[in-house]
């Protein structure tokens, strides 16, 4: 996949996620393989205002490259302006959303809302191409709902407009996050399109991740919620594609070690009380599936001094050392998928 000056073969891709893709999980997601990482989406309005917390969502280091800015907003002005500002944070590139379906953003007339305008749309990407030197690119769905789907109407509309690769996620609005990402729309995308796709929707496994390469012939794919509190999904997809097969297979050790060093990173990057409170909604996903684990669960997520986070997860570890020597993971397996499986009974 070829954008700018940037040329990847068949990247993995860490999808912008609201709360989640912050500096820290960037990081993470990073050092297990993600080849590109994007920024939580940043309004143009508040980096306009220069709004401190909106502007700090665009920091990032060095060892996150190649790392994307993403920006949403509903008028060319605030865009161009915001877009301006955000190149100087010097990402790869700068992307704009125009799929997000919650109502604070699309009921403004930014993120999905602008699939009903496609015009009001194509003139945004195209004040955003002009207002920058480097490449712009989209995400967005596939219409509004079932009965307007338009994207492959919008796509000839971007290229116009300079947009250099466009990620597709594979619902409409109405859909939300709700039944399962269409990925025939996906290719047909792919069919049509002059430009990088990128495809997006309900990649859960490197299996999935594969399979979404096979059936659109994307360029590149995009993981989203399966990478909260399981960063490993990019290392084992990174393996099936250039080695065919997953050899990474993290037991219940490396899913604390994780959520300890994702603890250390939040509370860098955010200082102790915010970094400590808001790591709070990942560790049911780091510890999904193991044993006795809501118990832990309420404690974590009471707990405000990140020491004694720490001392909870090594507790909750030497408590699974001891479930393992005892048989006892055994009984938890049918929570697990394959993978996870095989990380209890190994
Ligand atoms: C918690 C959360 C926050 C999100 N925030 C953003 C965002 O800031 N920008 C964006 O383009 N998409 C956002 N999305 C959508 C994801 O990038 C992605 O398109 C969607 O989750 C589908 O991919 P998945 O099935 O791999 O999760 C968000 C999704 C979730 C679950």
């Amino acid at each position: 996949m070829r954008i700018g000056d940037l040329h990847l073969e068949q990247p993995v891709i860490l999808a912008p996620m609201e709360d989640v893709t912050d500096r820290s999980f960037r990081k993470l997601c990073k050092r297990f393989g993600a080849d590109i990482v994007y920024t939580e989406f940043v309004s143009s309005e508040a980096i306009r205002r220069g709004v401190d917390k909106s502007l700090k969502k665009m920091l990032f280091d060095q060892d996150e490259r190649p790392a994307v800015i993403q920006i949403f907003g509903n008028s060319e002005e605030a865009m161009a302006e915001a877009a301006v500002v955000a190149e100087s944070y010097k990402p790869d590139y700068i992307d704009i959303n125009f799929g997000c379906p919650a109502k604070k953003v699309a009921g403004k007339g930014a993120g999905a809302a602008l699939l009903r305008e496609p015009e009001k749309m194509a003139r945004i990407a195209a004040s955003v191409v002009r207002a920058v030197s480097i490449p712009v690119t989209v995400k967005t769905r596939i219409g509004w709902d079932r009965d307007s789907i338009n994207i492959l109407d919008i796509l000839p509309m971007l290229e116009d407009a300079g947009i250099q690769a466009i990620a597709v996620h594979g619902r409409t609005r109405s859909e939300m996050y709700r039944g399962t990402a269409d990925w025939d729309w996906i290719g047909r995308v792919k069919e049509h399109a002059h430009i990088p796709v990128i495809a997006n929707g309900d990649i859960w496994s490197a299996e999935d991740a594969l399979a979404m390469f096979r059936h659109t012939g994307a360029d590149a794919v995009m993981i989203g919620r399966g990478s909260i509190g399981n960063p490993f999904l990019f290392t084992q997809t990174k393996e099936l594609l250039r080695q065919g097969a997953v050899k990474t297979v993290p037991d219940f050790r490396d899913r604390i070690a994780v959520a300890i060093e994702h603890l250390r990173l939040s509370v860098t990057f955010k200082g102790e009380k915010y970094g400590t409170l808001e790591m709070r909604r990942h560790y049911s996903t780091y510890l999904k599936g193991l044993p006795r684990v809501s118990r832990v669960r309420d404690k974590l997520v009471r707990e405000n001094d990140w020491h004694n986070v720490i001392d909870i997860l090594k507790a909750y570890e030497a408590d699974c050392e001891h479930y393992l020597r005892e048989g006892k993971l055994r009984e938890y397996a049918e929570y697990l998928n394959d993978h996870s499986k095989k990380l209890v009974l190994k």
